[in-house]
C-alpha cells in the first residue's frame, strides 16, 4: 500500500527539500520502493535526484511542478511504478490553493519543518492554522507533525522555539541538528542515511524519532477523520 508524505511550509528555506530528499533516501536505502515528486518549480529535489549515484538505492522522480509533455495526461505524469510503497512530495514556499488541494489528496502524513527563529515560528504558526483547515476537508485522515530543523540545542533560540511550540500544543516529533552533513549529502545526491554511519550516527538517531512517528501512523482508510487534530492544536 502506498503511503504519501507531504513536506510543506510557506516559510522559505526551512528545510522542505532537505527533509524530502532525506526521507526519500531513508526509505529507499531501507528497501522501500520510493518515489519523490518535486512540486517546486526551482527543481531542487529533481536536481538532487539527477546527481544521485547509480550504486545507491534508486528513487523514482517526477518534476511535478511542470506540466506534462504534450502527448501525456497529468494523471499519467503523476503515476508511480507498481509496488511503490512511499511517495514523498517536496513543495515550494508558495502554492496556489488549487495546487495545495491537489497535493493534499490521499495524503498519509504531513511534515512541517520549522527553524529556531521568531520570524519562522510566527509564520509557521499562521501557516499551520490555514493548513489545518484545508487538511480537515481535503485530507481528513492525514496526520501533521512539526520537525524542528537546524537545531543547536544549547542556544536560547532553540529553547524559545520549544516553548513556543509547546504552548501551542505543537511539540516537534523530531529535532534535526544544524550540520554540514546535510549540505554535503545534498551536493552528491545523497541523504545522511547514504553516508558513512560513523559520520552520521547522531543524525540517524534524530531521524529515527521522525521515522518512528511516521510508521506509527495509521493509513488514511483506518484513521479517524479528526486524527489530524490529535498532534496539533489547529482548531
Ligand atoms: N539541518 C540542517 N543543517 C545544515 N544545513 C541545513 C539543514 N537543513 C537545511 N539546511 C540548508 O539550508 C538551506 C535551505 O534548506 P532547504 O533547501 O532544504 O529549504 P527549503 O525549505 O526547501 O527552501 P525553499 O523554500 O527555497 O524550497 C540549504 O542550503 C540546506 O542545505
Ligand atoms: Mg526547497
Amino acid at each position: 500500500m502506498i503511503r504519501k508524505i507531504v513536506v510543506i511550509n510557506s516559510k522559505g528555506g526551512c528545510g522542505k527539500t532537505t527533509l524530502s530528499t532525506n526521507l526519500a533516501s531513508y526509505y529507499a536505502s531501507h528497501g522501500y520502493p520510493t518515489a519523490l515528486f518535486d512540486y517546486d518549480p526551482q527543481d531542487s529535489s529533481t536536481r538532487w535526484l539527477a546527481q544521485r549515484p547509480e550504486n545507491l538505492a534508486g528513487i523514482y522522480g517526477v518534476a511535478a511542478a511542470h506540466p506534462p509533455d504534450e502527448n501525456i495526461t497529468r494523471s499519467f505524469q503523476l503515476r508511480v511504478p507498481p509496488g511503490t510503497q512511499r511517495l514523498i512530495l517536496d513543495t515550494p514556499a508558495s502554492l496556489k490553493r488549487m495546487e495545495l488541494i491537489e497535493i493534499l489528496r490521499d495524503t498519509w502524513a504531513i511534515i512541517v519543518p520549522i527553524l529556531p527563529s521568531s520570524i519562522d515560528s510566527c509564520v509557521t504558526s499562521d501557516f499551520l492554522q490555514d493548513l489545518g483547515k484545508e487538511v480537515r476537508v481535503h485530507a481528513p485522515g492525514a496526520s501533521i507533525a512539526v520537525v524542528a530543523n537546524r537545531v543547536r540545542r544549547k542556544t536560547r533560540a532553540f529553547q524559545t522555539l520549544m516553548t513556543f511550540l509547546s504552548d501551542r500544543d505543537m511539540s516537534p516529533v523530531a529535532c534535526l541538528r544544524d550540520t554540514q552533513n546535510y549540505v554535503q549529502a545534498a551536493a552528491e545526491g545523497m541523504g545522511i542515511h547514504d553516508m558513512k554511519a560513523n559520520l552520521t550516527r547522531v543524525d540517524r538517531e534524530h531521524w529515527q524519532d521522525l521515522i518512528d512517528w511516521l510508521e506509527a501512523e495509521p493509513l488514511q482508510s483506518d484513521a479517524d477523520p479528526l486524527d489530524s487534530e490529535k498532534h496539533l492544536n489547529i482548531a
